[in-house]
């Protein structure tokens, strides 16, 4: 399939959206945030964003801004849609986001094992700055977290 154009668009993800988010979280990842996940982090007053393809929904992330940084706590592309761009589209977005609101750098932790997203956010100018040992729970036992960074 074509990679992304500009039929793409965004929106900030509410309640209303959980049944779908949390259906597609629940097939994108191996140890999933709950509804009770999202619905803390919608609380909290986290950024939640929806990326929609011809006003189709493909994709979804959350972020926390804490002063002038920007730490990416989710980004997730339903699996049908993958390697054409989506996830780098998404990421875009986020970033020049992130730019208009004055945040000076952004942060993400990803797995080791996850060489997809690695290679996403590395064609992305992110680079790793530390590791968190044992960080994530995995098929077994713990997996440690790359910290990686970006400066805008
Ligand atoms: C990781 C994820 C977001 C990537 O989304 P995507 O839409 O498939 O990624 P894109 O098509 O935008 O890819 C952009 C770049 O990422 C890298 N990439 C993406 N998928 C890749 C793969 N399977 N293998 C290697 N590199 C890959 C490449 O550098 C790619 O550029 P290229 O296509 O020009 O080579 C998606 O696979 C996903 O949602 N996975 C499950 C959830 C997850 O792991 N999220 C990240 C948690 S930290």
């Amino acid at each position: 399939m074509d990679r992304v154009t500009d039929s793409h668009s965004f929106a900030p993800m509410g309640f209303d959206d959980l049944d779908w988010v949390v259906a597609q979280e629940a097939t994108l990842h191996a140890f999933p945030w709950t509804r009770g996940n999202f619905v803390d982090s919608l609380n909290a007053g986290y950024l939640h964003r929806l990326m929609f393809e011809a006003g189709v929904p493909i994709a979804y992330a959350v972020v926390l801004g804490v002063i002038d940084e920007a730490h990416l706590l989710n980004l997730s592309v339903v699996r049908s849609a993958w390697g054409r761009g989506c996830g780098q589209r998404m990421l875009e977005h986020l970033i020049e986001e992130a730019r208009q609101g004055a945040i000076r750098q952004y942060f993400l932790e990803v797995r080791p094992s996850n060489t997809a997203a690695i290679a996403l956010y590395q064609r992305l100018g992110f680079a790793e700055i530390g590791r968190r040992k044992r960080y994530y729970p995995a098929p077994e036992g713990r997996e440690d977290a790359i910290v990686m960074r970006r400066e805008l």
